[in-house]
């Protein structure tokens, strides 16, 4: 029996195949979360194993796991260096949970049920320019973190998991020796904060957020050796924000929220800081064109699950305005797409 040779036109030149791999985007993006989930690239971090034990130690059916893990590893994500064995590569690194650049819990996220019914409802966001989570759950998802205590520690390890690799860059960035008192408004469980002062020892914060959300603040600065400096604040940023403030902070906040109500926080913004204060929002900016852009996708994450947008420069130069603001610098923080915008009164 001779050798059988394949022919194929390269993948990449072939539309529908592409399409296909396009269109079934969410198969792959679950099987990433279900990795994640089961915590297979941690049990791979000493080196590879086999399907065999990998399935053991996560309580999976081999043959199934093995598909899965195949299937990752056509994406890059897994190597099989051997028949049914399997490594960590890059991208699979950073599903482990104890490394810095860990994206294990946005994974885990991704996959939750939450996730899944407000992508079902798509058409509803796009016919209506509402959240479909709201549609499907009967609620915003703030109060639905609320009553949910457990998907709330899910979404806040989540954004934890970008915080700390976002957060060092801005506290890097931005020069904010001449500040002394920082208010993170939105600030989750005082990451930012806390990576700001550790730099700058002459400062102190508030950590404003949502009642239930700032109880797990004191974790966090006392963890990080800023508790002396900093302190929790809960509340509500359309009601009243701590005031005389020199540094006002809005991490991942704008794009959660319409434009009429971004600029309702910010005029509250306005309202509370002291005379000279700046206000520092941390958002992408989407580029004009086809650029490809992660914002783009984070965007419609933002549409189905708040309404919210991610802005070009100019809807954001003009949501500051509308909030009595004047945008004074824009810096990029490379490599994650993101942008710092100064901005003050
Ligand atoms: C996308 S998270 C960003 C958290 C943090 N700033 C960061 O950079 O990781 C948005 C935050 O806004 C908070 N938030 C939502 N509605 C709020 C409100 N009405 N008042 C105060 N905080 C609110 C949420 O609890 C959440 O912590």
């Amino acid at each position: 029996m001779g050798t059988a040779t394949i022919l194929r036109m390269s993948d990449r030149e072939h539309a529908p195949t592409e399409m296909m791999r396009l269109i079934y985007g969410a198969f792959l993006s679950q099987q990433l979360a279900t990795a994640a989930d089961l915590g297979v690239a941690d049990l791979l971090a000493d080196g590879p194993k086999p399907v065999s034990v990998l399935s053991e130690r996560t309580g999976t059916d081999p043959v199934a796991l093995h598909r899965v893990l195949r299937g990752l590893a056509a994406v890059g994500v897994f190597t099989e260096i051997a028949p049914a064995t399997f490594g960590l590569t890059p991208l699979a690194m950073t599903l482990r949970a104890d490394v810095p650049e860990s994206l294990r819990n946005v994974a885990r996220l991704a996959g939750a049920r939450e996730t899944h019914e407000a992508l079902a409802g798509l058409e509803h966001s796009i016919r209506t320019g509402l959240p479909s989570f709201e549609r499907a759950y009967g609620t915003d998802w703030w109060s639905y973190l609320a009553a949910n205590p457990g998907r709330a520690s899910l979404f806040h390890a989540a954004m934890g998991d970008v915080a700390r690799q976002t957060h060092a860059a801005v506290a890097s960035a931005y020069d904010f020796s001449d500040r002394r008192i920082l208010v993170d408004v939105g600030g989750g469980h005082g990451h930012l904060a806390a990576a700001i002062l550790q730099r700058y020892p002459e400062m102190t914060a508030v950590v404003f957020d949502r009642p239930e959300v700032v109880s797990d603040v004191p974790t966090t600065l006392d963890k990080t050796g800023v508790a002396g400096r900093a302190r929790a604040e809960g509340g509500d940023f359309f009601e009243r924000i701590p005031e005389n403030g020199d540094v006002y902070v809005l991490s991942w906040i704008l794009h959660d929220w319409d434009d009429d109500d971004a600029a309702t926080i910010l005029a509250n913004v306005r309202e509370a800081m002291a005379p000279g204060a700046k206000v520092i929002v941390i958002d992408t900016l989407i580029p004009p064109g086809d650029e490809p852009h992660l914002g783009k996708l984070l965007d419609i994450i933002m549409l189905m699950q708040h309404g919210g947008k991610e802005r070009t420069e100019a809807e954001m130069v003009g949501v500051l305005r509308a909030g009595g603001l004047t945008e004074t610098e824009i810096v990029e923080l490379a490599p994650w797409p993101t942008a710092l915008i100064v901005a003050q009164s």
